[in-house]
């Protein structure tokens, strides 16, 4: 296993699940529901496990400060989508914002994640490295497969606290 795989194949299902919400008829609200519940679980666990597991490998090389407060911004934005679709009825204009907001900030955020921190960290860590953070962040997502609570984090602290 490689964690750079793992969280790219995490990603590829994320891009797939939001495109899953868009041949829903609008007014079936019990598919969206179900849909957005396992999405945003995913969204969560993953960025979770990110912080768990990869940053803080990734945090062990130079230079590698700003691309993780970066990151974890971004994982914040995710979050304040998901909670603010969690406000709303499913299927609702409000919900409808908050899903989007959460899908505009994810498709950012991922397209930089892959370009930065999993590039650089192909280039920087060993294969044993990358296999064996890739076991611990498979088990993490299987344990947590509903969810964990959503928890905004500051990028500044957070840095601090794993470097
Ligand atoms: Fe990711
Ligand atoms: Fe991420």
């Amino acid at each position: 296993m490689d964690i750079t795989e793992l969280i790219l194949s995490d990603h590829h299902e994320q891009r797939r699940m939001f495109a899953m919400l868009d041949d829903v008829d609008p007014s079936d609200t019990g598919t969206l529901s179900s849909l957005w519940t396992r999405l945003a679980a995913m969204l969560e666990v993953h960025a979770q496990a990110e912080e768990l597991f990869f940053y803080p490998e990734l945090l062990k090389f130079d230079d590698e400060e700003d691309e993780t407060k970066d990151a974890i911004g971004d994982h914040n934005d995710i979050r304040d989508g998901i909670l603010e679709a969690g406000k709303h009825e499913v299927g609702s204009d409000g919900w409808w914002d908050g899903v989007n907001k959460a899908r505009e900030a994810n498709d950012e955020h991922m397209g930089e994640e892959e370009h930065e921190g999993l590039a650089d960290f192909r280039r920087r860590a060993d294969l044993e490295t990358r296999h064996r953070i890739a076991v611990t962040f498979a088990a993490y997502e299987a344990a947590n497969v509903t969810g964990v609570p959503i928890v905004d984090k500051d990028p500044d602290e957070y840095v601090d606290e794993n470097s």
